[in-house]
Protein backbone atom coordinates (compact mmCIF):
# COMPACT_ATOMS: atom_id res chain seq x y z
CA UNK A 1 0.00 0.00 0.00
CA UNK A 2 1.59 3.14 -0.74
CA UNK A 3 0.50 6.26 1.13
CA UNK A 4 0.56 9.74 -0.88
CA UNK A 5 1.21 12.66 1.01
CA UNK A 6 -0.92 15.45 -0.53
CA UNK A 7 0.31 18.46 -2.20
CA UNK A 8 -0.28 21.84 -0.03
CA UNK A 9 -3.81 22.94 -1.42
CA UNK A 10 -4.08 26.88 -2.74
CA UNK A 11 -7.66 25.83 -3.81
CA UNK A 12 -9.53 27.79 -0.62
CA UNK A 13 -11.62 29.65 -1.76
CA UNK A 14 -11.99 28.25 -5.21
CA UNK A 15 -12.90 24.74 -3.58
CA UNK A 16 -16.29 25.69 -1.92
CA UNK A 17 -17.36 28.32 0.07
CA UNK A 18 -16.27 29.03 3.80
CA UNK A 19 -19.06 27.69 6.18
CA UNK A 20 -20.91 29.53 8.69
CA UNK A 21 -22.31 28.47 11.89
CA UNK A 22 -25.37 30.71 13.60
CA UNK A 23 -26.17 29.46 16.73
CA UNK A 24 -29.14 30.85 18.64
CA UNK A 25 -32.72 30.02 20.26
CA UNK A 26 -34.53 32.23 17.90
CA UNK A 27 -35.79 30.65 14.84
CA UNK A 28 -36.30 34.20 12.99
CA UNK A 29 -33.02 34.99 14.16
CA UNK A 30 -31.23 31.92 12.37
CA UNK A 31 -33.06 32.22 9.54
CA UNK A 32 -32.47 36.08 8.81
CA UNK A 33 -28.42 35.21 9.07
CA UNK A 34 -28.85 32.23 7.24
CA UNK A 35 -30.39 34.48 4.19
CA UNK A 36 -28.10 37.35 4.49
CA UNK A 37 -25.16 34.90 5.26
CA UNK A 38 -25.96 32.78 1.89
CA UNK A 39 -26.12 36.42 0.00
CA UNK A 40 -22.36 36.90 0.92
CA UNK A 41 -21.26 33.68 -0.40
CA UNK A 42 -21.19 31.56 3.33
CA UNK A 43 -22.62 28.10 3.00
CA UNK A 44 -24.91 27.81 6.24
CA UNK A 45 -24.93 25.74 9.73
CA UNK A 46 -27.78 26.59 12.09
CA UNK A 47 -28.24 25.32 15.81
CA UNK A 48 -30.74 26.71 18.07
CA UNK A 49 -28.22 25.11 21.35
CA UNK A 50 -25.02 26.01 22.06
CA UNK A 51 -24.20 21.80 23.39
CA UNK A 52 -25.67 21.10 19.57
CA UNK A 53 -23.45 23.60 18.21
CA UNK A 54 -20.62 21.49 19.93
CA UNK A 55 -21.63 18.64 18.38
CA UNK A 56 -22.20 19.58 14.79
CA UNK A 57 -18.92 21.04 14.73
CA UNK A 58 -16.81 18.57 15.88
CA UNK A 59 -18.02 16.67 13.04
CA UNK A 60 -17.75 20.00 10.81
CA UNK A 61 -15.43 22.53 11.87
CA UNK A 62 -16.96 26.15 10.54
CA UNK A 63 -15.05 29.41 9.38
CA UNK A 64 -16.80 31.62 11.43
CA UNK A 65 -19.54 31.30 14.13
CA UNK A 66 -21.75 33.99 15.14
CA UNK A 67 -23.60 33.07 18.44
CA UNK A 68 -26.36 34.40 20.63
CA UNK A 69 -25.03 35.54 24.20
CA UNK A 70 -27.96 34.34 25.89
CA UNK A 71 -29.17 30.89 25.17
CA UNK A 72 -30.61 28.38 27.48
CA UNK A 73 -28.36 25.70 27.99
CA UNK A 74 -24.59 26.28 27.33
CA UNK A 75 -24.07 30.69 27.18
CA UNK A 76 -22.41 32.18 24.42
CA UNK A 77 -19.60 33.47 26.35
CA UNK A 78 -18.89 29.57 27.05
CA UNK A 79 -19.56 28.83 23.53
CA UNK A 80 -16.91 31.18 22.48
CA UNK A 81 -14.38 29.63 24.90
CA UNK A 82 -14.94 26.08 23.78
CA UNK A 83 -15.07 27.11 19.91
CA UNK A 84 -11.57 29.14 20.35
CA UNK A 85 -10.26 26.07 22.18
CA UNK A 86 -11.49 23.52 19.76
CA UNK A 87 -11.86 24.54 17.03
CA UNK A 88 -9.07 27.96 16.14
CA UNK A 89 -9.46 28.67 13.09
CA UNK A 90 -12.56 29.67 13.86
CA UNK A 91 -13.99 33.10 14.04
CA UNK A 92 -16.73 33.97 16.68
CA UNK A 93 -19.20 37.00 16.24
CA UNK A 94 -21.56 37.20 19.64
CA UNK A 95 -24.34 38.69 18.98
CA UNK A 96 -27.28 39.88 22.41
CA UNK A 97 -30.48 41.75 22.42
CA UNK A 98 -29.13 43.17 25.61
CA UNK A 99 -25.87 44.45 25.24
CA UNK A 100 -23.29 45.08 28.45
CA UNK A 101 -19.94 46.57 28.54
CA UNK A 102 -18.90 44.05 30.59
CA UNK A 103 -19.86 40.94 28.32
CA UNK A 104 -18.37 42.70 25.21
CA UNK A 105 -15.09 43.22 26.90
CA UNK A 106 -15.21 39.74 27.90
CA UNK A 107 -16.18 38.54 24.57
CA UNK A 108 -13.01 40.72 22.81
CA UNK A 109 -11.09 39.21 25.72
CA UNK A 110 -11.76 35.80 24.77
CA UNK A 111 -10.78 36.20 21.30
CA UNK A 112 -14.36 37.09 20.11
CA UNK A 113 -14.19 39.19 16.57
CA UNK A 114 -17.19 41.36 16.91
CA UNK A 115 -19.95 42.44 19.40
CA UNK A 116 -23.01 42.71 17.75
CA UNK A 117 -26.39 44.14 18.90
CA UNK A 118 -29.70 43.21 18.10
CA UNK A 119 -31.93 44.18 16.07
CA UNK A 120 -29.32 44.13 13.39
CA UNK A 121 -27.90 46.82 11.33
CA UNK A 122 -28.29 44.99 8.01
CA UNK A 123 -26.24 47.11 6.34
CA UNK A 124 -23.26 46.52 8.74
CA UNK A 125 -23.96 43.41 9.18
CA UNK A 126 -23.81 42.77 5.25
CA UNK A 127 -20.35 44.34 5.07
CA UNK A 128 -18.92 42.27 7.88
CA UNK A 129 -19.52 39.25 6.75
CA UNK A 130 -18.07 40.28 3.54
CA UNK A 131 -15.02 41.62 4.84
CA UNK A 132 -14.78 38.08 7.18
CA UNK A 133 -14.91 36.30 4.15
CA UNK A 134 -12.72 38.07 1.83
CA UNK A 135 -10.27 37.98 4.91
CA UNK A 136 -10.83 34.58 5.61
CA UNK A 137 -10.20 33.41 1.70
CA UNK A 138 -6.84 35.87 2.07
CA UNK A 139 -5.76 34.19 5.37
CA UNK A 140 -6.17 30.40 3.64
CA UNK A 141 -3.93 31.42 0.90
CA UNK A 142 -1.36 33.56 3.04
CA UNK A 143 1.23 31.06 2.05
CA UNK A 144 0.43 31.09 -1.41
CA UNK A 145 0.33 34.70 -1.85
CA UNK A 146 2.30 36.24 0.28
CA UNK A 147 4.88 34.23 -0.07
CA UNK A 148 4.60 34.84 -3.91
CA UNK A 149 5.31 38.34 -2.94
CA UNK A 150 7.91 37.61 -0.36
CA UNK A 151 9.80 36.19 -3.19
CA UNK A 152 8.75 39.12 -5.98
CA UNK A 153 10.65 41.00 -3.20
CA UNK A 154 13.83 39.21 -3.04
CA UNK A 155 17.35 40.29 -3.29
CA UNK A 156 20.20 37.36 -3.46
CA UNK A 157 17.90 35.16 -1.42
CA UNK A 158 17.36 37.87 1.25
CA UNK A 159 13.41 38.45 1.92
CA UNK A 160 12.14 41.90 3.27
CA UNK A 161 9.40 44.57 2.41
CA UNK A 162 10.06 46.72 5.04
CA UNK A 163 11.73 50.74 3.80
CA UNK A 164 14.59 49.78 6.20
CA UNK A 165 15.54 46.15 4.39
CA UNK A 166 15.01 47.64 1.26
CA UNK A 167 17.57 50.33 1.72
CA UNK A 168 19.99 47.70 2.95
CA UNK A 169 19.23 45.70 -0.38
CA UNK A 170 20.03 48.60 -2.39
CA UNK A 171 22.80 49.92 -0.17
CA UNK A 172 24.74 46.42 -1.13
CA UNK A 173 23.72 46.48 -4.94
CA UNK A 174 25.06 50.15 -5.06
CA UNK A 175 28.26 49.05 -2.90
CA UNK A 176 29.15 45.43 -4.25
CA UNK A 177 30.29 47.08 -7.42
CA UNK A 178 33.31 48.89 -5.45
CA UNK A 179 34.01 48.15 -1.87
CA UNK A 180 36.83 45.63 -0.74
CA UNK A 181 36.16 45.95 2.57
CA UNK A 182 32.92 46.02 4.85
CA UNK A 183 31.23 45.22 7.76
CA UNK A 184 28.43 44.34 8.50
CA UNK A 185 26.77 44.62 11.86
CA UNK A 186 23.73 43.36 13.81
CA UNK A 187 22.15 41.52 16.45
CA UNK A 188 22.12 37.78 16.56
CA UNK A 189 19.85 36.30 14.15
CA UNK A 190 19.31 39.48 11.37
CA UNK A 191 20.94 38.23 8.72
CA UNK A 192 24.67 39.29 8.12
CA UNK A 193 25.74 35.87 6.75
CA UNK A 194 22.98 35.87 4.32
CA UNK A 195 24.06 39.90 3.24
CA UNK A 196 27.46 38.57 3.31
CA UNK A 197 26.25 36.07 0.12
CA UNK A 198 24.32 38.72 -1.35
CA UNK A 199 27.17 41.40 -1.08
CA UNK A 200 28.95 38.62 -3.33
CA UNK A 201 26.28 37.56 -5.27
CA UNK A 202 25.50 41.62 -6.10
CA UNK A 203 29.18 41.83 -7.35
CA UNK A 204 31.42 41.48 -10.04
CA UNK A 205 33.26 38.34 -7.81
CA UNK A 206 30.16 36.03 -8.02
CA UNK A 207 31.59 33.38 -9.91
CA UNK A 208 35.04 33.40 -7.65
CA UNK A 209 34.98 31.81 -4.61
CA UNK A 210 33.21 33.02 -1.31
CA UNK A 211 35.01 31.16 1.89
CA UNK A 212 33.70 31.90 5.42
CA UNK A 213 36.05 31.59 8.01
CA UNK A 214 34.24 31.80 11.74
CA UNK A 215 36.67 33.76 13.81
CA UNK A 216 34.83 32.04 17.07
CA UNK A 217 35.42 28.70 16.19
CA UNK A 218 39.40 29.12 14.89
CA UNK A 219 41.88 28.21 17.84
CA UNK A 220 44.11 31.46 18.25
CA UNK A 221 47.05 30.27 17.53
CA UNK A 222 46.49 28.40 14.66
CA UNK A 223 44.64 32.08 13.17
CA UNK A 224 47.79 33.83 11.77
CA UNK A 225 48.68 30.58 9.47
CA UNK A 226 44.93 29.88 8.84
CA UNK A 227 44.26 32.96 6.80
CA UNK A 228 47.70 33.59 5.85
CA UNK A 229 49.50 30.56 4.90
CA UNK A 230 52.67 29.36 6.25
CA UNK A 231 56.42 28.27 5.20
CA UNK A 232 57.71 24.52 5.66
CA UNK A 233 59.41 24.58 9.32
CA UNK A 234 57.81 27.87 10.67
CA UNK A 235 56.76 26.16 13.56
CA UNK A 236 56.38 23.00 15.43
CA UNK A 237 53.87 20.15 13.04
CA UNK A 238 54.23 22.79 9.74
CA UNK A 239 55.84 19.87 7.84
CA UNK A 240 54.28 21.19 4.54
CA UNK A 241 54.33 24.88 3.22
CA UNK A 242 50.72 25.62 3.26
CA UNK A 243 48.45 28.60 1.67
CA UNK A 244 46.07 30.45 3.67
CA UNK A 245 42.22 31.14 3.21
CA UNK A 246 43.17 34.41 1.65
CA UNK A 247 45.10 33.04 -0.89
CA UNK A 248 42.40 30.56 -1.90
CA UNK A 249 39.58 33.06 -1.65
CA UNK A 250 41.97 35.08 -4.50
CA UNK A 251 39.56 37.12 -6.88
CA UNK A 252 36.65 36.53 -4.77
CA UNK A 253 35.12 37.01 -1.23
CA UNK A 254 36.64 36.35 2.46
CA UNK A 255 33.95 36.63 5.12
CA UNK A 256 35.03 36.98 8.62
CA UNK A 257 32.41 36.37 10.60
CA UNK A 258 32.72 36.72 14.17
CA UNK A 259 35.41 39.12 13.37
CA UNK A 260 35.23 40.69 17.48
CA UNK A 261 36.93 37.12 18.71
CA UNK A 262 39.90 37.72 16.31
CA UNK A 263 43.07 38.10 17.86
CA UNK A 264 44.87 40.84 18.67
CA UNK A 265 48.28 40.45 17.00
CA UNK A 266 46.08 38.97 13.69
CA UNK A 267 44.07 42.33 13.57
CA UNK A 268 47.00 43.59 12.88
CA UNK A 269 48.32 41.93 10.24
CA UNK A 270 44.69 42.03 8.61
CA UNK A 271 45.09 45.37 8.66
CA UNK A 272 48.05 45.49 6.36
CA UNK A 273 46.55 42.95 4.46
CA UNK A 274 43.38 45.23 3.95
CA UNK A 275 45.57 48.27 2.88
CA UNK A 276 48.10 46.91 1.02
CA UNK A 277 46.60 43.61 -0.82
CA UNK A 278 49.41 41.55 0.15
CA UNK A 279 49.85 38.57 3.09
CA UNK A 280 52.61 36.95 4.14
CA UNK A 281 52.92 33.51 5.03
CA UNK A 282 54.04 32.72 8.18
CA UNK A 283 57.72 32.00 8.82
CA UNK A 284 58.40 34.22 4.85
CA UNK A 285 59.57 37.04 4.29
CA UNK A 286 58.00 37.43 1.04
CA UNK A 287 54.39 38.86 0.24
CA UNK A 288 52.26 37.31 -1.90
CA UNK A 289 49.41 40.13 -4.01
CA UNK A 290 46.21 39.01 -3.10
CA UNK A 291 42.85 40.61 -4.78
CA UNK A 292 40.25 39.59 -1.97
CA UNK A 293 37.13 41.63 -0.78
CA UNK A 294 36.77 41.32 2.94
CA UNK A 295 33.70 41.43 4.59
CA UNK A 296 33.65 41.26 8.33
CA UNK A 297 30.68 40.77 10.56
CA UNK A 298 29.61 41.30 14.24
CA UNK A 299 26.92 41.11 16.74
CA UNK A 300 29.19 43.06 19.42
CA UNK A 301 29.31 46.73 19.44
CA UNK A 302 33.20 47.22 18.37
CA UNK A 303 33.17 50.96 19.02
CA UNK A 304 32.49 49.29 22.80
CA UNK A 305 35.36 46.51 22.28
CA UNK A 306 37.85 48.99 20.76
CA UNK A 307 36.83 51.39 23.70
CA UNK A 308 38.11 48.34 26.52
CA UNK A 309 41.47 47.57 23.90
CA UNK A 310 40.10 44.82 22.61
CA UNK A 311 39.94 45.57 19.20
CA UNK A 312 42.13 47.56 16.94
CA UNK A 313 40.84 51.23 16.01
CA UNK A 314 42.62 51.38 13.23
CA UNK A 315 41.55 48.37 11.81
CA UNK A 316 37.73 49.45 12.68
CA UNK A 317 37.71 52.67 11.09
CA UNK A 318 39.52 51.02 8.18
CA UNK A 319 36.56 48.25 8.14
CA UNK A 320 33.53 50.97 9.26
CA UNK A 321 34.03 53.02 5.63
CA UNK A 322 31.48 51.08 4.62
CA UNK A 323 29.37 49.54 7.35
CA UNK A 324 25.96 47.86 6.68
CA UNK A 325 23.31 47.42 10.33
CA UNK A 326 21.07 44.90 9.47
CA UNK A 327 17.87 46.00 11.80
CA UNK A 328 16.63 44.01 14.17
CA UNK A 329 13.12 42.34 13.20
CA UNK A 330 11.07 43.87 16.20
CA UNK A 331 11.98 47.39 14.80
CA UNK A 332 10.60 45.65 11.25
CA UNK A 333 7.26 43.91 12.21
CA UNK A 334 5.81 44.79 8.45
CA UNK A 335 8.34 42.18 7.37
CA UNK A 336 7.11 39.44 9.62
CA UNK A 337 3.81 37.99 7.27
CA UNK A 338 6.05 37.54 4.63
CA UNK A 339 8.98 36.13 6.26
CA UNK A 340 6.79 33.71 7.69
CA UNK A 341 4.49 32.85 4.65
CA UNK A 342 7.92 31.64 2.57
CA UNK A 343 9.40 29.97 5.34
CA UNK A 344 5.33 28.39 5.68
CA UNK A 345 5.94 27.66 2.33
CA UNK A 346 9.34 26.22 2.15
CA UNK A 347 8.19 24.05 5.55
CA UNK A 348 5.11 22.61 3.53
CA UNK A 349 6.29 21.39 0.81
CA UNK A 350 9.77 19.73 2.75
CA UNK A 351 7.03 18.51 5.60
CA UNK A 352 4.47 17.05 3.03
CA UNK A 353 1.97 18.95 4.90
CA UNK A 354 -1.00 20.77 3.18
CA UNK A 355 -0.63 23.78 5.06
CA UNK A 356 -2.13 27.06 3.77
CA UNK A 357 -2.68 29.89 6.05
CA UNK A 358 -2.77 30.22 9.88
CA UNK A 359 -5.56 31.46 12.40
CA UNK A 360 -5.92 35.26 12.89
CA UNK A 361 -5.12 34.72 16.78
CA UNK A 362 -1.62 33.20 14.97
CA UNK A 363 -0.77 35.77 13.01
CA UNK A 364 -1.47 38.48 15.66
CA UNK A 365 0.56 36.30 18.35
CA UNK A 366 3.95 36.14 15.60
CA UNK A 367 3.54 39.90 14.75
CA UNK A 368 3.80 40.68 18.54
CA UNK A 369 6.23 38.28 19.72
CA UNK A 370 9.29 40.16 21.11
CA UNK A 371 11.94 38.21 18.57
CA UNK A 372 14.93 38.74 20.41
CA UNK A 373 16.55 36.17 18.32
CA UNK A 374 15.23 37.82 14.94
CA UNK A 375 14.65 36.48 11.68
CA UNK A 376 16.25 32.66 12.71
CA UNK A 377 13.99 32.72 16.14
CA UNK A 378 11.07 33.53 13.45
CA UNK A 379 11.95 30.63 10.60
CA UNK A 380 12.69 27.91 13.99
CA UNK A 381 9.11 29.20 15.30
CA UNK A 382 7.83 28.60 12.18
CA UNK A 383 9.36 25.48 11.22
CA UNK A 384 8.41 23.90 14.90
CA UNK A 385 4.60 25.36 14.35
CA UNK A 386 4.28 23.73 10.98
CA UNK A 387 5.47 20.80 12.84
CA UNK A 388 2.84 20.71 15.30
CA UNK A 389 0.17 21.49 12.54
CA UNK A 390 -2.32 19.60 11.82
CA UNK A 391 -5.13 20.90 9.73
CA UNK A 392 -4.93 23.29 7.14
CA UNK A 393 -3.95 26.29 8.96
CA UNK A 394 -1.49 26.85 11.91
CA UNK A 395 -3.31 27.56 14.97
CA UNK A 396 -2.31 30.23 18.04
CA UNK A 397 -1.71 26.74 20.18
CA UNK A 398 0.65 25.64 17.65
CA UNK A 399 2.54 28.98 17.57
CA UNK A 400 1.94 29.44 21.56
CA UNK A 401 3.62 26.17 22.04
CA UNK A 402 6.95 26.98 19.04
CA UNK A 403 6.97 30.01 21.24
CA UNK A 404 7.99 28.85 25.06
CA UNK A 405 8.44 30.47 27.81
CA UNK A 406 9.07 34.11 27.40
CA UNK A 407 12.20 35.27 27.89
CA UNK A 408 13.40 36.54 31.41
CA UNK A 409 15.06 39.78 30.16
CA UNK A 410 13.90 41.10 26.65
CA UNK A 411 10.11 42.28 25.72
CA UNK A 412 6.38 42.68 26.93
CA UNK A 413 4.19 39.70 25.16
CA UNK A 414 3.35 43.23 24.07
CA UNK A 415 6.72 43.41 22.16
CA UNK A 416 7.73 46.56 23.71
CA UNK A 417 11.23 46.88 23.70
CA UNK A 418 13.63 47.51 26.41
CA UNK A 419 16.72 46.48 24.33
CA UNK A 420 18.29 43.82 26.36
CA UNK A 421 21.92 43.29 26.34
CA UNK A 422 22.93 40.91 23.38
CA UNK A 423 24.62 38.50 25.33
CA UNK A 424 21.90 37.78 27.40
CA UNK A 425 19.64 37.39 24.58
CA UNK A 426 22.02 34.84 23.11
CA UNK A 427 22.30 32.85 25.89
CA UNK A 428 18.65 32.88 26.28
CA UNK A 429 18.45 31.80 22.67
CA UNK A 430 20.97 29.08 23.25
CA UNK A 431 19.77 27.32 26.48
CA UNK A 432 16.07 27.44 24.22
CA UNK A 433 17.76 25.63 21.51
CA UNK A 434 19.53 23.30 23.75
CA UNK A 435 16.10 22.33 25.82
CA UNK A 436 14.31 21.98 22.01
CA UNK A 437 16.86 19.65 21.06
CA UNK A 438 16.89 18.05 24.37
CA UNK A 439 20.69 19.05 25.05
CA UNK A 440 22.12 17.59 21.12
CA UNK A 441 24.85 20.27 20.81
CA UNK A 442 25.29 19.14 17.30
CA UNK A 443 21.80 19.88 16.78
CA UNK A 444 22.02 22.71 18.47
CA UNK A 445 24.94 24.09 16.50
CA UNK A 446 23.10 23.12 13.59
CA UNK A 447 20.09 24.89 14.52
CA UNK A 448 21.55 28.07 15.28
CA UNK A 449 23.70 27.97 12.33
CA UNK A 450 27.53 28.16 14.07
CA UNK A 451 30.24 25.07 13.87
CA UNK A 452 29.99 22.97 17.20
CA UNK A 453 33.32 24.60 18.28
CA UNK A 454 31.82 27.79 17.78
CA UNK A 455 28.70 26.66 20.32
CA UNK A 456 31.30 25.24 22.94
CA UNK A 457 33.25 28.50 23.02
CA UNK A 458 29.52 29.79 23.55
CA UNK A 459 28.26 27.62 26.45
CA UNK A 460 31.94 28.46 28.51
CA UNK A 461 31.75 31.96 27.71
CA UNK A 462 27.74 32.09 29.10
CA UNK A 463 28.70 29.34 31.65
CA UNK A 464 25.65 27.04 30.69
CA UNK A 465 26.16 23.28 31.67
CA UNK A 466 24.88 20.45 30.56
CA UNK A 467 21.03 21.12 29.49
CA UNK A 468 18.54 17.95 28.62
N1 LIG B 1 16.07 38.81 5.23
C1 LIG B 1 16.01 37.48 5.35
N2 LIG B 1 15.28 36.74 4.50
C2 LIG B 1 15.20 35.41 4.60
N3 LIG B 1 15.83 34.70 5.54
C3 LIG B 1 16.57 35.37 6.43
C4 LIG B 1 16.70 36.79 6.38
N4 LIG B 1 17.52 37.18 7.38
C5 LIG B 1 17.88 36.06 8.03
N5 LIG B 1 17.33 34.98 7.46
C6 LIG B 1 17.49 33.57 7.91
O1 LIG B 1 17.67 33.61 9.32
C7 LIG B 1 18.72 32.75 9.72
C8 LIG B 1 19.84 33.55 10.38
O2 LIG B 1 20.48 34.38 9.43
P1 LIG B 1 22.05 34.63 9.46
O3 LIG B 1 22.79 33.39 9.78
O4 LIG B 1 22.43 35.34 8.21
O5 LIG B 1 22.10 35.63 10.71
P2 LIG B 1 23.36 36.32 11.42
O6 LIG B 1 23.06 37.77 11.50
O7 LIG B 1 24.60 35.91 10.71
O8 LIG B 1 23.31 35.70 12.89
P3 LIG B 1 24.52 35.45 13.96
O9 LIG B 1 24.98 36.82 14.41
O10 LIG B 1 23.87 34.71 15.05
O11 LIG B 1 25.58 34.69 13.24
C9 LIG B 1 19.17 32.03 8.47
O12 LIG B 1 18.48 30.81 8.39
C10 LIG B 1 18.77 32.94 7.36
O13 LIG B 1 18.53 32.23 6.19
MG1 LIG C 1 26.19 34.69 11.40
Amino acid sequence: MSVKASAPSNSWPAAGRPSLIVVDDEVPVLRLIERLANKSGFDVMTCSSGSDALRLLARKPADLAMIDLRMPDVNGLELLRQIRRAVPGCEVILMTGHASVESAVEAIKLGAREFLTKPFDFDRLRKLLSSIREELGRRAQVVALESAVARQLEFCGMLGRSPAMQEVFSLIQRLAPHAKAVLLSGETGTGKELAARAFHEAGPRKAKPFITVNCSAVVATLFESELFGHVRGAFTGAVEAKSGLFEAAQGGTLFLDEIGELPLAVQAKLLRTIEFGEVQRVGSLQTRRVDVTIIAATNRDLRVEVAAGRFRGDLFYRLNVVEIELPPLRDRREDIPYLTAAFMGDCAQRMRKPLTGMTAVAERLLLTASWGGNVRELKNVVERACMLAEGNLITERDIEASLGPAPATGQTAQGRAFSPALSSVERGHIVDVLRQVSGNRMAAAKILGISRRALYRRLERHGIADIS
